[in-house]
């Protein structure tokens, strides 16, 4: 379904979580192509970073024409750094401005960034005023449901921050105590649409399946769906979830050539941003994560977790192909004890484990 976020008409109201390490230019580009998704937004950028020219800051906002409509998301506690930040992204053409209030991670909340903006509303919204102010382009917010289960400011703080001027709210269902443990909580993320009345509320966990999807809408009564870790276990779930609500029904699973045709266009681009020794580097997590769906895949894991050249790859590819062969039938289909667990069972992508403070 289209969307209207600020000044910026989207096609879709999928949009692309970010996940710090993982959604560069390369992947966006990737989930682009299969189409559905509406918005694409960067890993979390230091806004100082910015500021600086820092080299390694201004990579991670790396984009082109194919990557639009793209928002870029930044972190930070002093309000006229991030709002000169937020003019500077303006001025490179960014089309949305994020702000990080989510990150559960000790090295960003004790500045009082991330996760640790939603314990003090006051500044948090004065840093927001500022910030939409200065730019044109739409101001978004992404915060959890609170600090933890007894602080859940995030119905009390979206509504202030709509009233100061954000674009959209987008919320993680979970508190930062929980990290990433447990499940979602849409009721909390209703809480949240029911508090803000003025601006779209974008449900964001757990979304792994156009099912999962339709039922993120539905109890909670979002206007937008942010998807993370799901995009990185099935790239098609844009495609697949706009075509499960627009018509009900649900697509068939990509082939195994399919899969490999993409994680190969995939690699090559990462190898184009990144030069091929890093870029293969790089790659070695997220082909384990497109082997998820192979079927049996040890074989494989084992030997992309030393992935260095790019005809390596291929070897390997080949390789796998020719051992792989021994699960299929007649008609080239896995054999049913060699399917993968369904994708809302799959292991997650790894996220930060254990007590918060070691994070
Ligand atoms: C590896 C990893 C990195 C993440 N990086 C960011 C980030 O840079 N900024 C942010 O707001 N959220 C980040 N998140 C949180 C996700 O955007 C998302 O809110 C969360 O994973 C829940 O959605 P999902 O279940 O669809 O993944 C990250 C999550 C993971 C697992």
């Amino acid at each position: 379904m289209a969307f209207t976020l600020g000044n910026l008409q989207l096609t879709s109201n999928l949009f692309l979580s970010p996940l710090a390490g993982y959604t560069n230019l390369p992947f966006r580009l990737t989930i682009r192509e299969i189409g559905g998704v509406g918005l694409c937004t960067t890993d979390l950028v230091n806004a100082r970073s910015l500021l600086e020219r820092n080299r390694k800051a201004h990579k991670l906002i790396e984009t082109c024409p194919a990557d639009r409509p793209l928002a870029v998301q930044i972190f930070g506690t002093v309000p006229e750094e991030m709002r000169d930040a937020a003019v500077l992204l303006e001025s490179l053409g960014i089309d949305s401005v994020d702000i990080n209030m989510g990150c559960p991670v000790r090295k960003v909340c004790t500045i009082g960034g991330g996760s640790a903006m939603m314990t003090n509303h006051a500044a948090t919204t004065h840093l927001v005023k500022m910030m939409v102010a200065a730019v044109k382009i739409p101001v978004t917010c992404k915060m959890r449901l609170g600090w933890d289960d007894d602080n859940l400011t995030a119905p009390d703080l979206a509504r202030a921050l709509a009233d100061v001027g954000a674009a959209a709210i987008i919320v993680h269902g979970r508190t930062r105590q929980q990290g990433f443990s447990g499940t979602v909580n849409r009721a909390g993320i209703r809480a949240v649409v029911a508090a803000v009345k003025n601006v779209p509320v974008v449900g964001n966990g757990d979304i792994t399946t156009p099912v999962a999807a339709k039922r993120m809408f539905e109890e909670t009564g979002c206007a937008a769906i942010s998807i993370g870790r799901g995009a990185f276990y099935n790239p098609w779930i844009f495609q697949h979830t706009r075509h499960y609500l627009a018509t009900g029904e649900l697509r068939p699973d990509p082939t195994f050539d399919e899969r490999l045709a993409v994680m190969t266009r995939h690699l090559d681009r990462m190898v184009e941003v990144f030069g091929e020794s890093v870029g293969c580097r790089m790659f070695r997590k997220i082909a384990t994560q497109y082997s998820k769906c192979f079927g049996p895949s040890r074989v494989f894991n084992k030997r992309m977790v030393l992935l260095n050249t790019r005809e390596q790859f291929d070897a390997i590819v080949a390789d796998y192909r020719r051992w792989r062969e021994q699960f299929l039938d007649a008609d080239h289909r896995l054999l049913p004890q060699y399917e993968p667990r369904p994708l809302d069972e799959a292991p997650a992508i790894a996220t930060p484990q254990g007590p918060n403070e070691l994070w």
